[in-house]
């Protein structure tokens, strides 16, 4: 598939088919991201795969937050009436968990700025196109309480999380989301050639 046919394509999926993502899927898609670009090519990117029972009901756990009408807005799926709570799991049959490891990135010699955030986003980035293009589903989660996925992933103490991918075919009656995602802003607000605009300085 055309790069920029997969770039229109993908789209954020937040229901789930209960239907597993082959072991040969998952391996391409750790592969795409095996071949980001990091900072000195150092890859301190560390994903977590998460497909066992038990460690998506970890995920289901370190995704709920108290009711907030706003996110039932938004994506009805996190509606966690049961409880009286919003759940961003969306019930998904692989999770990505993607972090860095402190100890293994480059730091700029000016700021002692990081590379392992951007680092990351990239391999994840990298990830979740390569889903879209062999069929799946995904949607980046930036909102799960880190301190929580922390102790029940028992993650090492020098990795630091960065988002999660959640991957899986798309629900036969999944609809993207066009509130959210359907709208992009015209390249004349976002890019500029060889100067600011006056009004924008
Ligand atoms: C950095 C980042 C964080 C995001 N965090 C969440 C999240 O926590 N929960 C969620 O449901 N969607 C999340 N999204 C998905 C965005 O809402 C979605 O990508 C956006 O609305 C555009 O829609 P599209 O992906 O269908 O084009 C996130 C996306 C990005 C890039």
């Amino acid at each position: 598939m055309d790069f920029m046919e997969i770039s229109k394509k993908r789209r954020t999926v937040r229901k789930f088919a209960q239907r597993p993502v082959e072991a040969e899927k998952v391996e391409k898609i750790l592969e795409a991201g095996r071949w980001s670009p990091t900072a000195v090519n150092a890859q301190p990117q560390r994903i977590l795969v998460l497909d066992a029972p038990e460690s998506l009901s970890k995920v289901r756990e370190f995704c709920s937050f108290g009711y907030d009408k706003k996110y039932v807005d938004l994506a009805e799926e996190c509606d966690d009436k049961e409880h009286g709570k919003i759940n961003l799991y969306y019930g998904a049959p692989l999770v990505l968990f993607v972090a860095y490891d402190r100890d293994a990135c480059w730091k700029h010699p000016q700021s002692g700025k990081s590379s392992g955030a951007t680092d990351a986003t990239i391999v994840a980035t990298h990830m979740m196109l390569e889903a879209a293009s062999i069929g799946l589903g995904t949607v980046w989660i930036s909102f799960f309480d880190e301190g929580k996925a922390k102790e029940l992933l028992r993650l090492p103490e020098s990795w630091q999380p960065v988002c999660m991918l959640y991957v899986g075919y798309p629900a036969e009656d999944f609809t993207p989301n066009t509130h959210l995602g359907g709208h992009r802003k015209p390249l004349s607000e976002t890019c500029f050639y060889n100067e600011v605009p006056e009004e924008l300085g």
